[in-house]
């Protein structure tokens, strides 16, 4: 880790886009036919006049009636075009379906088992709006919640789509969560429907959906209705009178359906993400505001144009794949590939297989799966032809230079930029990140998006240059989220408190001389496992859950691949023998209680865990320990002995 951090801080090399794709860029064209000289001049345009920008944009989306005012601020409160009539899914479907866009195909989707489909924006429309109109016919209506509990199947962006059309609120998790996560999520949005699936392959294993739905449905005290999409056949228990196929539901529905004319800032999802207590945050985001922002990142950091063939690897149960598989790209009108698969299987050639097979020619992934390609070595790129792509995207944890450079040179041919996109579910959309027309260095997001001001904070809220601080975002931006669903207060208190209107991301941040962002990670207690935010309360919890353990710590251990792993250590109760096996029961625990991304790496057993003298588990010198880095001062313990425990356990 420190050899990472050494190198971003000597990180000199700049690499420039090529000529002809600046030249080509949205974005450069967009400054051009507004007499926009350069980068600088925009920004400056950007920071005198926001709203203009943003109206600019907002003019490209099609509003039932317009809105007369743009942005309203009153910190920490945002609205956008509060009171324009709006539906996105008219933007992302039905204006497509019924214009050229008819017949151009909006999915390829393909399964990990090599089996193909293709959905037209036609074929998509007819199928959201069946759907929808039986979610009609099961009572849901607006302002009602549906969760969705999917692979990623085109059944997944069919039911977001149908929920959004009629005006309820979806809210998707993520099937690689297990039942208990699902169960904690479902009950907070007190969803009335669930639509989920037999069962999925993942490394040509059957994971059963319904199954584990089964195990915790009971305990959903608001579910009406089940909606089961038979993707495998598999056989699944069918509760009568609770649930109910897809196709048996479907069928005979009318294949028009009104789409709901709503407020601009009325919510459009919940997306549940780890906060730094146990209970995951309901992040809400509206319809209006939401889709300029990712139609306008869309636009000009994927550079999207009508001929591309446009690929997230992202699963749909993360804010990525909300933004750039669904709402984003469709929008926008593109082809996407929606994959359902592990990325290397059967072989660390499927991917680089696709993107030649299809002829990708925009790719956006994560750097944990860089480094895993890069582990794997050259050759299985070098295998394929990659020439079709023209830009790379990167996103979900800081990209190391040497895994930049991987990228950058085995995938991209040294002839696509790289869009290190900085981001989170709260934000909706990119907010660190470089344009096509950018200079890059190999590891730094860049600067803000247009509009966007960004800065790093010392704890009194002074602005630092060259030092490591509180990456703070200072301006209001469309997709920003609203608050936390139900929970108005950490919505504050979480966000909001720390430096008075001025939004506090969570995230340590560096800005260079030059102006360029340097990400270094979290600086709460929330891990980044290959990507994923993963909250060290819930893992304890779920450990805690286990009638063996009394009490249980966990932190980040820095791993090359995955970012960080999860290391526990635990207590057990008194006369329980802590076995190899015992540690084998205890991870499988955690897997079932939360999923495969929460599985501790390692665990130790200890007899005491080090804590301050109110009783707080202090996280930071059990990493220290973990990593062999000086524990610093252990004066403020309660129990310093507790230190030596942790040696022992390792
Ligand atoms: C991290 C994912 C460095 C960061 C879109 C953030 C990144 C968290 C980057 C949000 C990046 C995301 N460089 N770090 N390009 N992108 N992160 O909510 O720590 O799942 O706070 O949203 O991922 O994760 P989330």
């Amino acid at each position: 880790m420190s050899d990472h951090l050494d190198a971003l801080l000597h990180e000199k090399r700049i690499f420039y886009p090529p000529e002809e794709l600046v030249k080509e860029s949205n974005i450069r064209k967009w400054m051009d036919e507004r007499n926009i000289k350069g980068y600088s001049e925009l920004i400056k345009r950007c920071e005198e006049d926001p709203e203009w920008f943003w109206d600019e944009l907002a003019q490209e989306l099609d509003w039932f009636e317009p809105y007369t005012k743009i942005l309203e601020w009153n910190p920490p409160y945002a609205k956008w075009f509060a009171d324009g009539k709006f539906n996105i899914v008219h933007n992302a479907l039905d204006r497509h379906a019924k214009g050229w866009r008819k017949n151009k195909i909006a999915y390829i989707w393909e399964g990990e088992d090599g089996r193909r489909r293709k959905l037209t924006y036609f074929d998509l429309y007819r199928e959201v709006n069946r759907l929808a109109n039986a979610l009609k016919g099961l009572g849901v209506r607006k302002g009602d919640r549906v969760s969705i509990y999917l692979p990623m199947i085109p059944e997944l962006p069919i039911a977001m789509l149908a929920c959004a059309k009629i005006g309820a609120i979806h809210s998707v998790v993520f099937s690689g969560f297990w039942a208990k996560a699902f169960k904690e999520r479902a009950i907070d949005a007190g969803s009335k429907i669930v639509i989920t699936a037999d069962a999925f392959h993942r490394r040509g294993k059957l994971i059963k959906l319904k199954d584990t739905l089964d195990t915790v449905i009971d305990d959903i005290p608001t579910i009406e209705k089940v909606i089961v999409v038979e993707h495998l056949k598999t056989e699944v228990d069918m509760k009568e009178g609770r649930d109910v196929f897809w196709d048996d539901l479907l069928k005979g529905q009318e294949k028009e359906c009104e789409t709901e004319i709503l407020g601009a800032e009325d919510t459009l999802f919940i997306l549940y993400t780890s906060g730094t207590t146990g209970k995951p945050k309901g992040v809400v985001h509206t319809h209006g505001g939401y889709a300029v922002g990712t139609y306008t990142t869309m636009k000009f950091v994927f550079d999207i144009r009508d001929d591309d063939i446009y690929w997230c690897t992202a699963d749909i149960g993360w804010i990525t794949g909300h933004s750039y598989v669904v709402y984003g790209p469709l929008i926008a009108g593109a082809t996407s590939i929606l994959y359902d698969g592990a990325p290397d299987y059967p072989d660390p050639g499927r991917l680089w297989k696709m993107i030649e097979d299809y002829g990708v020619t925009i790719f956006y992934t994560a750097p944990t799966l860089v480094r895993m390609f890069m582990k794997y070595g050259e050759k299985w790129p070098q295998d394929h032809d990659l020439s079709s792509l023209r830009l790379l995207g990167s996103v979900g944890e800081p990209i190391n230079p040497e895994a930049w450079m991987w990228y950058y040179e085995n995938i991209g041919g040294r002839r696509c930029p790289i869009m290190d996109t900085w981001w989170q579910t709260e934000t909706g959309m990119h907010i660190i990140t470089p344009l096509p027309i950018s200079p890059l260095k190999p590891g730094s997001a860049y600067k803000p998006f247009p509009t966007i001001k960004a800065d790093v904070l010392d704890d009194d809220g002074n602005s630092l240059r060259g030092e490591g601080g509180h990456l703070v975002i200072k301006t209001p931006w469309p997709a920003m989220f609203r608050t936390l669903y139900k929970d108005e207060k950490r919505y504050i208190e979480s966000y909001w408190s720390k430096f008075p209107n001025i939004y506090l991301t969570g995230d340590v941040g560096r800005i260079d001389e030059d102006g360029y962002f340097w990400i270094q990670g979290r600086e709460d207690d929330i891990l980044n496992v290959a990507g994923h935010r993963i909250s060290t309360a819930e893992v304890e919890s779920a450990l805690v859950s286990h009638p063996l353990v009394v009490e249980a710590a966990v932190v980040g251990k820095p791993d090359i691949l995955k970012g960080e792993e999860i290391a526990a250590f635990v207590i057990l109760k008194e006369d329980v023998k802590p076995t190899q096996h015992l540690k084998g029961v205890l991870r499988e625990h955690v897997r079932k209680e939360i999923g495969p991304i929460a599985t501790p790496s390692y665990i130790g057993f200890v007899d005491d865990l080090p804590k301050t003298r109110s009783g707080k588990i202090m996280r930071r010198i059990i990493k220290a320990k973990l990593i062999g880095e000086d524990v610093g001062d252990t004066s403020t313990l309660a129990n310093p002995e507790a230190v030596d425990e942790l040696e022992k356990a390792l």
